[in-house]
């Protein structure tokens, strides 16, 4: 089928489609990312869910063996500290000696590494939740910028602005690609964002119920039966909000927080990653804070990331002849008339 749209995303990382399957922690893996790529998307696999720099190469080559060569990313957290400044070398070093030409990074500025990866061709996509880090992300050189909005899963960020109004602002003042995403879950979203000014969307939420996705069936039928009120906003008191499935572990959060205010000692056994990856393995999805979107409300069926996207597109299709519909038509009766 014929491309419904070309942007400068779209060019960027010669996708068929202006959308992107965003980092995933512990579940953005060579299956999930592959089948994301051959569906026509672009698709960062998480460098931090791998034990190990070796684990993340057999990871990449797992990846490209899937999508037959067809281009993918790594996404990587960047933190502070010496330690952690060594565990990205080596990450970056694995994706420059594999091959990989596109990354998306989050967390910190990604400044100290943009010199080495632009070297060896790579491209830097730096994901942010406010206009103010796209600002700074834009000035130290990253290839594109994605801002995410109050409504996504994971790390919406402090300042809380809903992507509606956030991708407006960052279209005004930004002027290298921007992908835009929080609460992404249909195709009328994929058009909306491109009208009110982005290059393409990122998602999480909403392919999180995709086959590809290791995590326990059962979770993905309790996101499934979820709706929009299902999330929660915890860790505000750390600064590091996180909206995450509203589930036992997240009021038990919530409570700490507000008995205790942002006391890390006290929260740490309870947010532990290590917990999630844990909860997806069995399935048991009330015992740990599982990051979510108000996209879920979108989550209805557990099929294929091949056919979320189909289903993406037609509804993209839609709105478009929607959009076509509202146009007003001449006013036949104020036309001269042609009969003699
Ligand atoms: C389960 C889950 C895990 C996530 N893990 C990461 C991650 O490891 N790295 C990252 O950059 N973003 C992560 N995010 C954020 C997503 O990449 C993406 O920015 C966000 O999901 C977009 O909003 P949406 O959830 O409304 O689609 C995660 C999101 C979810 C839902």
């Amino acid at each position: 089928m014929a491309a419904l749209f070309n942007t400068r995303i779209t060019d960027l990382y010669g996708i068929r489609l202006p959308v992107i399957a965003s980092g995933l922690m512990w579940l953005a893996n060579a299956d999930y990312i592959g089948a994301a790529v051959n569906a026509g998307l672009m698709g960062f696999m998480t460098a931090a869910s791998c034990p190990s720099p070796d684990a993340l190469r057999d990871e990449i080559r797992r990846c490209r063996q899937i999508t037959g060569g067809k281009p993918f990313g790594v996404n990587i957290g960047i933190r502070k500290g010496e330690k952690e400044d060594q565990r990205i070398t080596r990450i970056i070093d694995v994706i420059v000696e594999e091959g990989v030409r596109f990354v998306e990074t989050y967390g910190y500025s990604p400044e100290a590494y943009i010199p080495r990866l632009h070297d060896a061709g790579i491209k830097v996509l730096h994901k942010v939740p406010s206009v103010r880090f796209a600002l700074k992300a834009q000035s130290i050189g990253v290839d594109a910028i994605t801002v995410v909005g109050a409504e996504a899963g994971g790390h919406p960020g402090t300042d809380l602005v809903g992507t509606f109004v956030q991708s407006v602002v960052a279209a005004r003042k930004l002027h290298v690609p921007l992908v835009v995403a929080g609460g992404v879950g249909t195709g009328a979203h994929i058009v909306s964002a491109l009208a009110l000014g982005a290059d393409a969307v990122a998602i999480g939420t909403r392919f999180l119920v995709a086959e590809e996705i290791w995590a326990h069936h059962k979770y993905k039928e309790r996101l499934v039966a979820a709706d929009e009120t299902h999330t929660a906003l915890i860790l505000q008191t750390l600064r590091k909000t996180q909206r995450a499935f509203a589930n036992e572990k997240a009021k038990l959060v919530a409570e700490l927080e507000s008995a205790n205010g942002g006391d890390i000692d006290v929260l740490l056994p309870h947010i532990a990653g290590a917990l999630g990856r844990k909860a997806y393995q069995s399935g048991d999805y009330e015992q740990a804070i599982l990051s979510l979107g108000q996209s879920v409300a979108f989550a209805d069926r557990i099929e294929p990331i091949a056919a979320i996207v189909a289903r993406l597109e037609a509804e993209a299709r839609a709105a478009l002849s929607r959009l076509e519909g509202l146009q007003p038509r001449p006013d036949i009766s104020a036309m001269p008339t042609m009969l003699a």
